[in-house]
């Protein structure tokens, strides 16, 4: 099974030395790409200088700041042109354990079609989170649950792995989602789809280095589109339960 990890970065020149080295010796045979949108502080010349000393690392330079999501569809573009078998999401800032890793990947390889990292179900935790924090991701979850009617825990958890042909195959061309909600879109096209979605247990540590990128827009942004996909799979019900009902009269 051949793996890409993809790390979208965004100033974290502090952070992505240290993470590449974890990853690179927790799983020494995936492949990693940074996927870069210009940092100012350098992140991007930092990942080229690691790339050069170490052929498993590779480098995506993206002209500007464009979000989290456009970032991971450029990598994915990327590693599905490559013929990787399997696609991981991870972020640079210390936040998903490279050591956690190698569960994601047993998962996908005892079947699963996507393993999600996941705080929210025994076994996973969240270190160093203030209780709004908490309060916002589990309620998020729920919200998400509600309104889809999915059964997963952690909706937004953005540590995943993904086998390849799942990804050719959730129409990733139309996604315009960009940040919590990004992650909520892929697991909710993987879910239509019928794709087998298992939640591993990870624990997701708070960064000590930087900042988070994510802001109130984000936030709306998931309320408003998980809103809109929960209505329009109402709906759906609703017209498969009137055609049901038209055929049970004609028949009758
Ligand atoms: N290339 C690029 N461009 N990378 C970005 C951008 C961007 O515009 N914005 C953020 N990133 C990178 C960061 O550098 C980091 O490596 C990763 O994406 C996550 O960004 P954070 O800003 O640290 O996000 P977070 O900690 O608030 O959110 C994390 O947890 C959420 C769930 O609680 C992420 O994993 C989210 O995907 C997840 O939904
Ligand atoms: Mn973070």
């Amino acid at each position: 099974m051949s793996v890409l990890v993809i790390i979208p970065t965004y100033n974290e020149s502090g952070s992505l030395p240290g993470i590449i080295d974890r990853l690179r010796a927790a799983v020494p045979d995936a492949h990693v790409l940074v996927a870069d949108d210009n940092s100012p502080d350098g992140t991007g010349d930092l990942a080229d200088r690691l790339a050069e000393t170490d052929d498993h690392i590779a480098v995506l330079h993206r002209p500007g700041k464009a979000g989290l999501g456009a970032a991971y569809l450029a990598g994915f573009d990327w590693g599905l042109t490559r013929g990787y078998d399997v696609l991981v999401e991870m972020d640079a800032d210390g936040s998903h354990r490279p050591e956690d890793l190698p569960r994601l990947l047993a998962a996908i390889e005892a079947g699963a079609d996507v393993a999600l990292g996941s705080r929210w179900v025994p076994g996973g935790s969240v270190v160093n989170w203030p209780t709004s924090r908490k309060v916002l991701s589990r309620g998020g979850s729920l919200y998400t649950r509600l309104a889809l009617g999915v059964p997963t825990r952690d909706a937004t958890g953005g540590f995943r792995a993904y086998r390849a042909d799942v990804l050719r195959s959730l129409d990733l061309q139309t996604v315009t989602s960009n940040g919590y909600c990004f992650q909520i879109d892929l697991l909710w096209r993987a879910l239509q789809r019928g794709f087998i979605v298992v939640e591993v247990p990870i624990t997701f540590v708070e960064r000590e280095i930087g900042s988070s990128k994510m802001h109130r827009g984000i936030v709306i942004e998931a309320l408003t589109k998980v809103g809109q996909w929960g209505a329009a799979e109402r709906t759906r019900q609703l017209g498969r339960a009137v055609d049901r009902w038209r055929a049970g009269r004609g028949s009758a």
